[in-house]
């Protein structure tokens, strides 16, 4: 059994999307052991709370330095023998602390196709820039912010001004496209 951490910091629905594959057997092998998340009133715990998944909720500005913050995350992670971190809107970079532990078992989901449009409000920017090629990405995670090797993309072809539909039809993209990945990297066949 695979015992991983989901990172967020919003309001989670792509948290829900890999948990309900997990629970609907999609995602075999995989059990999600805690959401860990660095804004006390993010919808994503409650969601965590309705499923029965324990949270770490810890505000780093409690913390004097980003190592102590990744520190009590990384006891915690050992406490449970996680071995595979997910990362699910979390708004951070990674520091070495946590990159050191987990480098090469760590993923996040972006919504551009990288390398295009890194950074916050990636759909928005490629709406601005006038794209008529939107997407996703799935890549490891490494120091930088959305650099690490790319694992899976998808695209999404449309010539809408409605960005909001765009948004939408991204976010069903997520939520097909990780779950998928995450059984592909974990799951025994
Ligand atoms: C997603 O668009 C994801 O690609 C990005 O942050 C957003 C999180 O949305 N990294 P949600 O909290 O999973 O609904």
């Amino acid at each position: 059994m695979q015992k991983i951490a989901i990172f967020a910091s919003g309001s989670g629905s792509n948290f829900q999307a890999i948990i309900n594959s997990i629970e609907n057997g999609f995602i075999t092998n995989v059990s999600c052991e805690i959401l860990v998340c660095d804004k006390p009133n993010a919808f994503v715990i409650e969601r965590a709370n309705r499923l029965g998944i324990s949270t770490l909720v810890l505000n780093p500005k409690d913390f004097n330095s980003k190592e102590s913050y990744e520190l009590e995350i990384l006891n915690k992670l050992n406490e449970k023998e996680i071995n595979f971190i997910v990362l699910a809107g979390y708004m951070r970079l990674i520091g070495s602390t946590l990159l050191n532990a987990y480098e090469g078992r760590m993923v996040n989901i972006h919504p551009s196709l990288l390398p295009k449009y890194k950074g916050k409000d990636a759909i928005k920017q490629a709406y601005e820039a006038n794209e008529l090629e939107y997407g996703i990405t799935v890549h490891y995670v490494d120091s930088g912010m959305d650099t690490g090797s790319i694992i899976e993309q998808m695209s999404l072809t449309t010539d809408s001004r409605d960005l909001s539909y765009i948004e939408s039809e991204i976010h069903k993209l997520e939520h097909i496209l990780y779950p998928k990945v995450i059984k592909s990297l974990l799951s025994e066949v």
